[in-house]
């Protein structure tokens, strides 16, 4: 592809052609990096005919993606999230409700790129490990494309997300472990199967899908970038995406800032937030990425070895930005906040975001006059079991006015 120079590899420098390599390198087992030419892209990409563009949809950046076309992309709308201004919950603060999305989280931007890919490399059949969101959105796109799909999940995975594989027609193996088994076995049976492979982490072009949303922020907010993004972080390849995609606009020249970006971990599942503190005791050290033991009830950042942690660490680095650990029980109290305020419900992992931006505001370090965004990336629908923890009860009444009367006082509290 024109607009494609290569890839290179985040841990040893190495550079390959695209036809090269389909997944992590060859060299070092580390995770690839798509590399765009951006002279070349500039030719034909610009604000104005941006602008004119009525696909409201991750296409619209088609440019900057790595596709040959768009003969093959699912027939559902992807991407293009609302981006609320929270007015109750923070001035300056947007919350981007990823929820929207057709499987009901951010993981369709990733899987979007990921089964165009597939399809050019003609895949008849594709797979992937989840925690259960990357997987129900393969699922659910592959259905739209009529593309059989073979996913990987823990056993502990919540019921709506198991219910949304097996509704989209996916084959699901439950894997008798964690994610971190499920992603293992996914991978041996990909080496044993030949089938196309989207895990986080090690197929590079979900990275290139997850972009698209700080693509969108440039746009939603007329083309100032915020200061902050606050972004859920399990295996990091949501905040290595969000990092790539204002980089490459600013790239080619669509803006002049870049904003620093908040990682945002349950402290149950921190492996992320404990190398970048490694980093900053030990600077111009080698960053290594520890593996912890993960038990948090945020499922979808629930992480042993967060699988592109090099390239979220480097994304925090670079953008100046910091890594935050919240407990599970904030990140539950954030679901009611953020509903009661806005009306977006998110899942746990979906609304950490929210949870490290009202921790940091709380320890003062938040400048009012900064422009915050929070990525809420996944409904909240899809785990009732957490959110009915603190969501309170219903009152139980008998069908007559008389039996409303009797619990009005409650009512009326
Ligand atoms: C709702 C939600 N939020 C956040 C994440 C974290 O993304 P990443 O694993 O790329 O860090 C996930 C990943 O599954 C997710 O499903
Ligand atoms: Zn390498």
């Amino acid at each position: 592809m024109k607009k494609i120079k290569g890839l290179e590899c985040l841990g040893c420098g190495r550079e390959y052609s695209q036809g090269e390599v389909k997944y992590n390198c060859p060299s070092c087992s580390e995770n690839l990096d798509i590399v765009y030419d951006y002279e070349e892209i500039k030719k034909t990409f610009n604000k104005k005919n941006l602008s004119q563009s009525e696909d409201y949809s991750i296409w619209r950046y088609e440019p900057l993606l790595p596709i040959e076309n768009l003969s093959k992309i699912p027939p559902l709308q992807i991407g293009w999230t609302p981006l609320y201004e929270a007015k109750k919950l923070g001035k300056n603060l947007f919350l981007k409700d990823d929820g929207k999305n057709p499987s009901a989280s951010f993981k369709d931007r990733a899987s979007a790129v990921a089964i165009v890919r597939a399809q050019e490399l003609g895949a008849k059949i594709v797979t992937g490990a989840s925690t259960g969101n990357a997987g129900s959105s393969m699922a659910c796109l592959a259905a739209s494309l009529g593309i059989p799909a073979i996913i990987f999940i823990p056993q502990k995975a919540p019921k709506a997300k198991i219910t949304q594989l097996l509704i989209f027609g996916a084959k699901v193996i439950m894997v008798k472990g964690t994610y971190d088994e499920a992603f293992d076995l996914c991978l041996e049976a990909t080496r044993e199967y030949g089938w196309y492979n989207r895990n986080t982490g090690y197929n590079p072009y979900t990275r290139e899908g997850k972009k698209t949303a700080a693509y969108e922020i440039c746009e939603q907010l007329d083309w100032i970038p915020p200061d902050k993004v606050f972004v859920p972080v399990g295996d990091g390849n949501i905040i290595s995406g969000i990092w790539k995609g204002f980089k490459d606009f600013k790239e080619i020249g669509f803006i002049n800032k870049l904003p620093q970006l908040v990682a945002v971990q349950s402290e149950l599942s921190n492996a992320v937030v404990k190398a970048v503190k490694t980093s900053i005791q030990h600077p111009g050290s080698r960053i290594q990425i520890e593996p912890v033991k993960a038990t948090t009830i945020a499922d979808s950042i629930s992480v042993n070895m967060p699988r592109d942690g090099l390239a979220a660490v480097k994304a925090i680095q670079e953008s100046k930005g910091l890594a935050v650990e919240v407990s599970d029980k904030e990140i539950l109290e954030a679901i009611k906040i953020v509903a009661r305020a806005t009306g977006i419900f998110g899942e746990p992992a979906g609304v950490t975001s929210y949870a490290g931006y009202k921790k940091l505001r709380e320890e003062g370090k938040i400048d009012e006059k900064e422009r915050i965004v929070c990525l809420i990336t996944g409904n909240g629908l899809k785990d009732i079991d957490s959110s009915m923890k603190i969501a309170g009860e219903p009152f139980l009444v008998e069908p007559s006015l008389e039996g409303l009367k009797k619990i009005q006082n409650e009512i009326f509290k």
